[in-house]
């Protein structure tokens, strides 16, 4: 039974002269697990909300074509009708909450409410997705006080309790560290075998390859392709479309392995498959070169940040971060972990953002605990997690000339280095726009920027990569080399593990407050143990080289 059809939908947003959506014709099945790939600004995000009827209901615009979903057209069913139907978790978790209620018990039994479940039934099944998704524990917690990660377990919770019949995701997983991620493919996986249909916006195509029964492919509001991960991943004009095909791909590419149809594997286990059927194993491991490039070698001598014995708590009797010591000197750093481990927190120390309840930060030798945000701002700059705690003017230009003009550079100097940034960051010819306007992925560009061009000697990046396709992934690795080729520390919070092993000289792995394990990727992703505590995962280059080995 078809769940949704979609027949030559056109739209465009009020005030564009382009079409987001192009003549988009296709149906999805009952029970399918449907994920939609394409780069940044492709029309994922629209083509969702269309499928809610959000498009054109909420943003108005030009809109043509018919989008039916159980035969019920979207256009005219109002929202809050089709949300019986149809569950929408937004691109940024903070869009999601209601902020009615103050803890996240009651945010998530919020949308419950309306549906009209008997009281023991709601409660059922509130505490099985809290602990589904491992928030259980923060039931009493206002969900505006919780880590980035935290947060968008809630969001995802708040629609996951009401069970609907379609659920629509938009990059779910953006800000869940490598396990949470998981989970939250499993969790949706299994619904979908009991019937549910899902529909699942993501950049991490690994993830997508292994789960998904058919892949949307989408390029300037139009569908290219929908077919399997395997068809679909072994097209040839994947680069050009701004797609990075999963590693297993790339590897098996590399080494001239494919499977009989022309295909190539996509998850780690296809591959160890086809690579166990060649006679020559010995000869293709050696093949096996890992595409890494060589990240930039900084001298280590000069110690910038020492924390010492650090312990902070947001709320009384909940600590944090508890007798913490680290240094940190030039080599870039990415700091890893599990969501709620303490990475923002601590980089906020870094920052002066927050003053610790015990123990010494210093840079360059000085006690900074006496010092203010203003005096640090010249030194350090920090990139918010989340793009809309950082942005306040209403243009681009205005809002990357700010952090210079404010520490005293000249309106000249200013606006030579606020054009550099804008150009690295592929901002160019966007000055006049509205931040607000812009999508997550530029509104990250336009945080990173406004940071960039203050020239810091430190420049904290925290969650970087969040929404941005293959060429703003490189982008961002590209700005993180030159940066550190100039001198400055870079710090980085990651989930991305790959990300991590390609661009980072030092890896820091935190969980529950206190810091675990401090290396090299090398060195850090060969300790399973800790790992597995910090809730992450090996970039897969490195989980296929091990099964290779035998471990
Ligand atoms: N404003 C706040 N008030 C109270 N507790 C907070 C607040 N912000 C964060 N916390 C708590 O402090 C702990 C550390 O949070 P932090 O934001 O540093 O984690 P994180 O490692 O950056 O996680 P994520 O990967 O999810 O961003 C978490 O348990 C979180 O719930
Ligand atoms: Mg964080």
């Amino acid at each position: 039974m078809a769940m949704i059809t979609i027949e030559n939908l056109k739209y465009k947003y009020p005030g564009t002269d382009r079409l987001a959506l192009d003549g988009i014709s296709l149906s999805i099945e009952k029970g399918e697990f449907i994920g939609i790939i394409g780069q940044n600004g492709a029309g994922k995000s629209t083509l969702c909300q269309a499928m809610i009827g959000l498009v054109p209901q909420f943003y108005h615009g030009a809109y043509g074509g018919a989008v039916r979903v159980k035969e019920r057209l979207a256009e005219q069913v109002p929202v809050q009708e089709l949300c019986e139907d149809v569950g929408l978790i937004f691109q940024n978790p903070f869009n999601q909450l209601s902020g009615a209620r103050d803890t996240v018990y009651g945010e998530v039994a919020y949308g419950l409410q309306n549906l009209g479940i008997e009281r023991e039934e709601m409660k059922s099944r509130i505490e099985r997705v809290l602990k589904q998704l491992d928030i259980w524990q923060y039931r009493d917690r206002n969900p505006f006080d919780l880590s980035g990660g935290q947060m968008q377990r809630v969001a995802i919770a708040s629609i996951l309790v009401m069970q609907p019949e379609v659920m629509i995701l938009d990059e779910p997983t953006s800000q869940l560290d490598p396990e949470g991620t998981e989970e939250v493919f499993r969790v949706v996986d299994q619904l979908s075998r009991t019937g549910k249909t899902i529909i699942m916006v993501e950049q991490k195509l690994e993830k997508m390859a292994k789960y998904c029964d058919r892949l949307i492919l989408m390029q300037d509001g139009k569908v290219v392709d929908f077919d399997t991960p395997e068809k679909i991943f072994a097209r040839d004009d994947l680069n050009e479309m701004g797609i990075q095909p999963p590693a297993f791909v790339r590897i098996s590419k590399q080494c001239g392995l494919s499977n009989q149809d022309g295909t190539y594997p996509v998850t780690l286990e296809s591959t160890i498959a086809l690579f166990e059927q060649q006679s020559d194993k010995e000869n293709l491991t050696q093949k096996l070169k890992p595409e890494v490039k060589q990240t930039v070698q900084t001298q280590r001598t000069k110690e910038l940040f020492q924390m010492e014995d650090i312990s902070f708590s947001y709320q009384k009797h909940i600590p944090v971060l508890e007798h913490l010591n680290l240094s940190l000197d030039q080599r870039t750093t990415a700091i890893i972990g599990q969501n709620g481990a303490g990475k923002t927190t601590l980089v906020r120390l870094l920052k002066g953002l927050l003053k610790p309840v015990s123990g010494t930060v210093y840079f360059g030798g000085e006690d900074i605990s006496k010092k203010t945000v203003a005096m640090l701002a010249g030194k350090v700059g920090y990139v918010f997690q989340n793009p809309d705690d950082q942005i306040f003017k209403y243009n681009v230009l205005d809002e990357v000339m700010f952090g210079p003009l404010n520490i005293g550079m000249t309106q000249e100097e200013a606006k030579e280095k606020v054009r550099k940034a804008l150009e690295m960051m592929g901002l160019s010819g966007k000055e006049k726009e509205n931040p607000y306007d812009l999508e997550m992925y530029e509104r990250k560009m336009v945080a990173i920027a406004s940071v960039v061009a203050m020239d810091t000697d430190v420049v904290i990046l925290d969650e970087p990569t969040i929404a941005q396709d293959y060429p703003g992934k490189k982008r961002i690795g590209d700005m993180i080399a030159s940066l550190a080729e100039k001198g400055k520390l870079v710090i980085a919070i990651l989930h991305d593990m790959d990300f991590v092993a390609e661009s980072f000289e030092r890896v820091i792995v935190m969980a529950h407050g206190a810091i675990l394990a401090d290396g090299t990727s090398k060195e850090v992703f060969a300790q399973d143990t800790i790992l597995k505590e910090a809730r992450l995962q090996k970039p897969y280059m490195t989980q296929l080289m091990e099964r290779f080995a035998g471990k």
